[in-house]
């Protein structure tokens, strides 16, 4: 009984992850995501702040949003040089415990006086 409402529980939300395209059916792991992002810091920092000036910084950003990005790139929607390569070959896991890494650093901002 119990194995059962837990199948059906991962099923709903197997469905409205899809439906929406926004939450993550996957656990993401940010712990994960540390470890993988050592392929992406020479260009976004591991810090998520970036090293070369055509790069964005990841710090703080949305997981939905560097999700969504991810998988463009991945998908071909999005195209860039650097990150189709880069994106290629990542696995839905990946790139959620990537985007909730990035997602976890906590970041501030000052303007200008
Ligand atoms: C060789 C440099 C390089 C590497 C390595 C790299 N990126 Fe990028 N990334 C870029 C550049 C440059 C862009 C900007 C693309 C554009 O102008 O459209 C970018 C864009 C992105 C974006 C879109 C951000 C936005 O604001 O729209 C995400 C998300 C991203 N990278 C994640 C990653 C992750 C995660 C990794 C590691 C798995 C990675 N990148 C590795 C260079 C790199």
């Amino acid at each position: 009984m119990l194995r059962k409402s837990k199948t059906s529980v991962a099923a709903a939300i197997l469905l409205t992850s899809a439906l929406t395209l926004t939450a993550s059916a996957f656990a993401a792991d940010p712990a994960e995501g540390r470890k993988l992002a050592s392929q992406c810091k020479i260009c976004h920092g591991l810090d998520g702040i970036a090293k070369i000036p055509i790069a964005p910084n990841l710090a703080g950003e949305s997981q939905i949003y560097i999700q969504n990005q991810l998988k463009a790139f991945r998908s071909g929607k999005r195209q860039h040089e650097m990150m189709s390569v880069v994106a290629k070959n990542l696995t839905d896991q990946q790139i959620a415990d990537l985007a909730a890494w990035y997602q976890s650093i906590e970041i501030t901002a000052r303007m200008p006086e």
